[in-house]
């Protein structure tokens, strides 16, 4: 019997013994895992809290001496990579300054949604090094500048949400290669030149909000023919022109508002039958025969809308 014990106390040992190693191993293999990958991120976040001046002190969990990063305000991390940064949430955190070009080191960011700060000067162009970008947010700041055209290589981008800043100059046309794109909303910058033709053809797109800008031509005959746009809002613009006809024919299309641009020609005969619509603004334009109107889903069925154009 003692032979039998002595040989069950030794496996015993060699279990135990073997496992203490692997248990070893592994500490150190994460020990070293966060001394390796996560450190650029960390130094990253540092390098944006030191370039942005944080007011209300929301980014006071955001300190060196603690390597959880993952669990600082408004960070999280990839479910996959979890010492990556994945998305950035800090809407409404007052934060005053500029975005700095460091940014574009968290090369895992799918995310970034600062909208309701008091953020200024211009957009990095560094952020399209972020190939795997999807979602950017920075509404309600005060932004400004031109859109880098380089945001055209994050091509998985899928929302783009600059809204209410003092961006100026053109809309890139090669916004158009984000392949991915379901929403571009631009409204109340000072965006000038015309709505590149290539928007119409991204068969994703949805809303494209372009609404208080200083945008001139006409809207892109293209537009609708491939997409499945549910909101065009161009309001407050210079456009000049037709309603292009595959918008008018559009069947997705359920909020269109024109209102105070330079548009003219015939109201398209489709747009007065469309099934989906629910807003629809062409007030203020030049449209033959019909100077203003403003109709909502309560003012259905659109032969109304026959009579109005005759006065
Ligand atoms: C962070 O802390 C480390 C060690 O505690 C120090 O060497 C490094 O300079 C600090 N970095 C910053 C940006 O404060
Ligand atoms: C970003 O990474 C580059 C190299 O990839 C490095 O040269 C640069 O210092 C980094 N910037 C910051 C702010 O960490
Ligand atoms: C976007 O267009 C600009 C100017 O036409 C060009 O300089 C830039 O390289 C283009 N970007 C990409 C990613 O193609
Ligand atoms: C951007 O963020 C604001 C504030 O949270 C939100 O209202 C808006 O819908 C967002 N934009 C898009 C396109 O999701
Ligand atoms: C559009 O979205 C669908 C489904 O969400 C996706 O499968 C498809 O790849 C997208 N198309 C393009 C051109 O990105
Ligand atoms: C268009 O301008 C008018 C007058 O300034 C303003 O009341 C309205 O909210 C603007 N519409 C949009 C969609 O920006
Ligand atoms: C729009 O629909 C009308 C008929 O309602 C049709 O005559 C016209 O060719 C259509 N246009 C496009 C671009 O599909």
């Amino acid at each position: 019997m003692a032979p039998l014990g002595t040989l069950r106390s030794s496996v015993l040992l060699a279990t135990v013994l073997l496992l203490s190693f692997l248990l070893n191993f592994l500490v150190l293999a994460s020990s070293l895992d966060t001394r390796t990958t996560p450190n650029s991120d960390l130094q990253t976040l540092l390098c944006l809290k030191a370039h942005l001046s944080d007011t209300a002190g929301q980014l006071a969990s955001w300190k060196n001496d603690s390597l959880q990063f993952c669990s600082w305000a408004g960070v999280r991390c990839s479910k996959t990579r979890p010492s990556r940064v994945f998305a950035l949430d800090l809407g409404s955190f007052e934060l005053n300054g500029q975005i700095p070009a460091c940014i574009a080191n968290l090369t895992y960011l799918a995310r970034i949604h600062f909208p309701n700060n008091q953020l200024s000067g211009p957009i990095p162009r560094e952020l399209g090094q972020l190939n795997r970008l999807q979602y950017l947010n920075l509404s309600s700041n005060h932004v400004s500048g031109s859109i880098p055209d380089t945001l055209s290589s994050c091509s998985l981008l899928q929302i783009i949400d600059l809204g209410g800043n003092s961006l100026q100059g053109v809309i890139p046309p090669n916004l158009s290669q984000c392949l991915n794109l379901q929403e571009l909303v631009l409204q109340h910058n000072s965006l000038n030149g015309g709505i590149p033709e290539g928007l119409g053809m991204l068969q994703n797109l949805s809303v494209l909000h372009l609404a208080g800008n200083s945008l001139t031509g006409e809207v892109p005959l293209s537009l609708g023919c491939k997409s499945s746009l549910t909101a065009v809002v161009l309001t407050n613009n210079s456009l000049t022109g037709p309603i292009p006809s595959c918008l008018a024919n559009s069947s997705s299309l359920q909020v269109l508002d024109l209102t105070n641009n330079h548009l003219d020609g015939e109201i398209p005969y489709a747009l007065l039958n469309s099934r989906s619509l629910k807003i629809i603004s062409l007030a203020m334009n030049k449209f033959v025969g019909c100077h203003t109107f403003f109709i909502r889903e309560s003012f259905f069925p659109y032969q109304a809308l026959a009579c109005i154009q005759q006065s």
